[in-house]
């Protein structure tokens, strides 16, 4: 969603500020733009094509400046033309805004009997007003822009992170948020702001995560925060692990490619504390986790998307193995919905992001109405969603950018199963040799998905005739059913085809009846306690035509046929098959749509971070 760039040098900012909104591009976005001060002027571009474009427009008018801010859009209020992209402009102010100004309307209404006229349709651009009217007409002693700006954020309602330069001062930006990501970047005689760490990895790696109800003021020198109470404070500096070739593509052609064969690693990393370990201990999860998870009766998980699949899977597992009762449900939903608290649940929210603002907003609903434990797992170290929970996890998975969660969803499933280890062995329900054999698993785990990765030639076949099509249906019984949601997620999110799962034995209640010789099916068949169940269903599909895919396990009796096609997993993983069989369904999606010639990794319409409700 929305990115954000800042920066204030001693140099021409133009090339940090577009170097940083292409390594924001993954967000998702639809138009983009920056403005600079360039002695002493104001200049704004703005293009509703790719970040390159804009490069191409800054060089062609020859833009530069050593103070500026850049945006990447996503639009919400208004379409994605050039006069709603942002920078927006009041006078000699300029503002860049991710997220959603709720009394957007209320304001406009004021600002326009101020005299404001309005040129866009965001929400937006009652900020640029609302600054440009409290900084009253330039910097004096008592009214610089920093005192404007936080007057002008208490009185906005909403989620925003905000970044803004002012003409008459060129020793600063001013930035803000509150409920949107936002962090300083530090260097030497040079200060950046951005809303990720990725943004500013060619200036430096020394950031400043901003919290809720902090404006920031940038110079050369350093920067001043003052927190929602108005109070000036300092907080912590971080040097930030990210280097620059965790985020280039390397040998890959797109990063959804690359991060769908970096899985192995990425597991193999989420999971180093276990792989010479004898025995699991709750500490993995934090200090506290021994005495939290005695405590709960019962565990409530939170997510969204793909996020939201890892939590349906973990339902199986910690029901199953663990004997803890355990709902999931879509944070969007949970946030609104009247709920009975149960104080002894676990929350836990899953997010890669740490950012999404329905799943924050859930958590903090959950504590409101008397939940007292809470657990994140996420992949995206001092992410807002890590730091309001009780107890968190971080998944290595390194940084994702493909828009469509691979690599991040198997390390949630492999932290997901540890904790159901936990939670089993602390309920009395793992024996030794039982918490021996998962372990095994666990330490396997990488193996087995690097040796499921090589079915792509044949998962490839499937894709090119899948291309074609406008419709699949995915289908899977018990722990696999939501790896036959995840695989249809994919598909849809990527190459566009319509596609939907189904849990097989609902079939005969409705989507049998969109079975023809013009739907492929694609079945995950692992042989566990329900393929002859799954079998069964099959069979309906192939009477009414539907041609079969069929993801099944080497010793799972099922042979390809007219219309039947088998690709037999080169591995099995016990407990952890659905880990396995999500791989075959990423890269159906992967290839189907290179077929389609989308845009794989910044599918239209969708954002990475979705950092808005
Ligand atoms: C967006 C992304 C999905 C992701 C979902 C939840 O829609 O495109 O890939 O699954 O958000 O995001 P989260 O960061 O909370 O896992």
């Amino acid at each position: 969603m929305c990115g954000i760039v800042g920066a204030i040098a001693k140099r021409n900012t133009v090339p940090i500020l577009l170097e940083g909104l292409k390594r924001l591009e993954y967000r998702g976005y639809d138009s983009a733009g920056l403005a600079v001060v360039d002695g002493g002027a104001l200049r704004r571009i703005r293009s509703t094509g790719r970040v390159a474009e804009l490069e191409k427009f800054a060089q062609a008018d020859a833009v530069s400046g050593a103070l500026g801010i850049a945006h990447t859009r996503w639009a919400t209020h208004g379409a994605p033309e050039e006069r709603n992209a942002h920078p927006h402009v009041s006078g000699g102010v300029s503002v860049v805004h991710n997220g959603i100004i709720e009394n957007h309307d209320a304001m406009r209404e004021r600002l326009r009997a101020k005299g404001y006229a309005f040129v866009s349709d965001t929400d937006t651009e009652v900020i640029a007003h609302l600054v440009h009217s409290n900084l009253q007409g330039g910097r004096s002693a008592e009214h610089t822009l920093f005192d404007a700006v936080k007057k002008s954020v208490a009185e906005l309602i909403g989620a925003y992170a905000i970044a803004v330069v002012s003409e008459s001062d060129k020793s600063c930006f001013i930035v803000a948020r509150h409920g949107a990501p936002l962090l300083l970047g530090l260097g030497d005689g040079e200060n950046f702001a951005a809303s990720d760490t990725s943004a500013l990895i060619q200036v430096t790696q020394r950031v400043v995560y901003l919290e809720d109800g902090d404006v920031a003021e940038i110079t050369l020198g350093g920067h001043t925060i003052c927190d929602a109470r108005g109070n000036t404070v300092a907080r912590p500096v971080f040097v930030s692990q990210l280097t620059a070739g965790a985020v280039e593509l390397g040998p890959y052609s797109h990063y959804m490619q690359k991060e769908i064969f970096e899985q192995p690693m990425a597991v193999a990393n989420t999971l180093e504390m276990v792989t010479n370990a004898h025995s699991v201990a709750p500490q993995l999860f934090g200090a506290d986790a021994e005495e939290v998870f005695r405590d709960i009766d019962s565990v409530l998980i939170l997510a969204c998307g793909t996020s939201f699949h890892a939590g349906m899977v973990a339902r199986y597992w910690l029901e199953g193995f663990a004997g803890i009762p355990c709902n999931v449900e879509i944070a969007s939903e949970y946030r609104y919905r009247d709920s009975v608290p149960d104080p002894k649940a676990l929350v836990i929210t899953i997010s890669q992001s740490g950012e999404t603002a329905d799943t924050l907003a859930a958590l903090q609903h959950a504590k409101a109405i008397g939940h007292r434990h809470s657990l994140s797992i996420c992949n995206v170290p001092e992410s807002a969603l890590l730091r309001a929970s009780g107890l968190r996890f971080l998944t290595r998975a390194g940084p994702e950018i493909g828009v469509a969660s691979t690599k991040a969803f198997t390390t949630q499933l492999a932290v997901l199963a540890l904790l159901t280890m936990v939670l089993a062995k602390l309920r009395g329900r793992l024996s030794a040799e039982g918490e021996g054999d998962l372990l095994d698993s666990l330490r396997h785990l990488p193996t087995a998905l690097a040796s499921v990765l090589q079915v792509e030639p044949l998962v490839k076949v499937w894709a090119e005739k899948f291309a074609g099509r406008h419709h699949a249906l995915f289908l899977g019984r018990g722990i696999h059913y939501p790896i036959a949601m995840e695989g249809a997620l994919k598909l849809k999110e990527i190459s566009y085809i319509h596609a939907e799962a189904y849990a097989a034995g609902e079939l005969k209640h409705g989507p049998l009846a969109l079975v023809d010789e013009h739907m492929p099916v694609v079945a995950i068949a692992p042989n566990d306690a329900l393929i002859e169940k799954l079998k069964s269903n099959l069979q309906e599909v192939r009477a009414r035509g539907g041609e079969l895919h069929v993801l099944a396990d080497q010793d799972t009796r099922m042979t390809a046929s007219d219309g039947v096609h088998v690709i037999r997993m080169p591995d099995h993983a016990g407990i952890l098959s659905p880990i396995l069989h999500t791989i075959p369904l990423q890269l159906l999606a992967y290839h189907a749509a290179l077929q389609r010639g989308n845009d794989v990794d910044k599918p239209r319409n969708l954002a990475k971070s979705v950092t808005v409700e």
